[in-house]
């Protein structure tokens, strides 16, 4: 007996087989898909559906159908529809009526809700495992270049004095909210559907908390027709691997442009560079672009998973079946993603010197401004001025670190420039408020992350 051939005759369609099956791409969930048959024969057990010895048996087969597919060797048919049909199927072929109860009570909707949830919970651990280590290059390279001086820029423009390490250490800050809205969303996605039926909860009386427990879900969902139907853990999972993502396409953008001998910031080791098929002097920085690229994709991805569920009326229909290639290639190339930044990074040469070559003296005019405002000028009347000034020691040819002779005393009275010049250094030490890019500011932020590290 195929699956529905009490109702659909059964002729072979190979349109509708191309456009209804889904196998090839939720096989994957086969090792979640076992775990919740064991909760399931577990618990027609309790209720005396099978047998302690069916039970047994049933228990013997799925784990060789594991391993069966662990190492490759699953005997596939083409009616295998979906890889829930597809463990049934093979369970009964081998038990026959033992195997033809563990359907009992149970839907295929609550079936794959169930599985997607327990994989869901793996994803988002395996991204927090990924996401920690990008945290700790990124906290590793800060510290070496903790006061590595360097342009900092808005707009794109030469702005103020940083450091390399404040620079760095804003990617790690990032990551850690992402490491935190992960961990947040494995929260929501450690409710368990199973027992919820086909759409009305189970007509079996399974005891939905034991096996939710069984399977390491913190507590059942608590309406059966909303755990059928919803498919918010897959959505906000993607949705937080596209803010991730976005951060580190952010990110691996400003490190290509640094990789440009125009800046020569940094170079990539020869493992994560390309050459030119045609020109031989290049040194392309292709893992990066490929890392600000997948961004573009997890977005897409997750544009599908929201769209998917927009004006769908409860609680199943088959439009669900499409969540998985997107879910599945949102985790999987945010995952790549990160681990690709990470080791790139990791290997990345900064150049203190390139970076120092790029500091300009137009970026110490705020530090200018702010003395005098520190001096009682009224700020606004000091960037004013400093403007005014800034425009002249242009027009002269000269910059804030070349003031002509008798300029400063005569256009800033009230400070001492001879005596106490302007100076990149002091202008990054000066910035010494919380989460300010002086080292002694920075320090204390990687020794946060340290801790949360330690302790998260
Ligand atoms: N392969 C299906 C999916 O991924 C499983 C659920 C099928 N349910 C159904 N009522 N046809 O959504």
């Amino acid at each position: 007996m195929t699956l529905y051939e009490g109702r659909i005759a059964q002729s072979s369609n190979a349109l509708m087989d191309a456009i209804n099956r889904s196998l090839p791409v939720d096989i994957r969930l086969l090792p979640y898909d076992i775990a919740t048959n064991r909760a399931w024969a577990a618990e027609l057990e309790y209720l005396g559906v099978l047998s302690g010895a069916e039970c047994a048996k049933i228990y013997g087969v799925l784990g060789r159908i594991l391993e069966r597919y662990q190492s490759g060797d699953l005997d596939v048919l083409p009616d295998d529809e979906d890889v829930h049909t597809l463990v049934e199927r093979l369970l009964t072929d081998e038990l026959g009526e033992t195997g033809a109860r563990i359907h009992t009570g149970r839907s295929r909707n609550d079936q794959v809700a169930c599985d997607l949830r327990l994989y869901l919970m793996d994803a988002l651990n395996k991204l927090v495992v990924d996401a920690r280590a990008t945290i700790r290059v990124l906290i590793d390279q800060a510290q070496a270049g903790i006061d590595w001086l360097m342009p900092g820029t808005t707009h794109m423009q030469p702005a103020q004095p940083i450091t390399l390490g404040f620079f760095l250490g804003s990617a790690a800050a990032a990551l850690q909210r992402d490491v935190e809205r992960l961990l947040d969303a494995g929260k929501r996605a450690a409710l368990c559907p199973l027992g919820s039926g086909a759409l009305a909860g189970s007509g079996f009386a399974v005891d939905r908390e034991r096996l939710a427990h069984a399977l390491g879900f913190a507590a059942p969902l608590p309406n059966a027709l909303d755990a059928i139907a919803d498919r918010d853990a897959a959505q906000e999972t993607a949705t937080v691997c596209a803010v991730l993502a976005g951060h580190l396409s952010r990110y691996a953008e400003q490190f290509v442009l640094w990789s440009n001998p125009q800046f020569g910031y940094l170079s990539f080791s020869d493992r994560w560079s390309t050459g030119s098929s045609m020109m031989p002097q290049k040194r392309n920085p292709d893992a990066m672009e490929l890392v600000r690229a997948k961004a573009a994709r997890v977005i897409g991805q997750t544009t599908t998973l929201l769209t998917l569920t927009k004006g769908l009326p409860l609680s199943y229909a088959k439009d669900l079946q499409e969540d998985k290639q997107a879910l599945f290639d949102v985790v999987d190339q945010t995952g790549l993603a990160l681990k690709v930044f990470a080791a790139a990074l990791g290997e990345a040469a900064f150049r203190r010197d390139k970076m120092e070559q790029a500091l300009t003296a137009d970026l110490l005019a705020t530090d200018l401004a702010d003395r005098l405002a520190a001096a009682g000028v009224p700020f606004r009347q000091a960037h004013g001025r400093v403007g005014t000034f800034v425009t002249r020691l242009e027009e002269a040819d000269a910059t804030l670190l070349s003031i002509p002779e008798g300029w400063a005393a005569e256009s800033f009275p009230e400070l001492d420039l001879i005596a106490r010049p302007l100076d990149y250094e002091q202008a990054v030490e000066g910035r010494a408020v919380f989460g300010g890019t002086a080292p002694e500011r920075v320090r204390e932020q990687l020794a946060g992350l340290e801790k949360w590290l330690a302790n998260s």
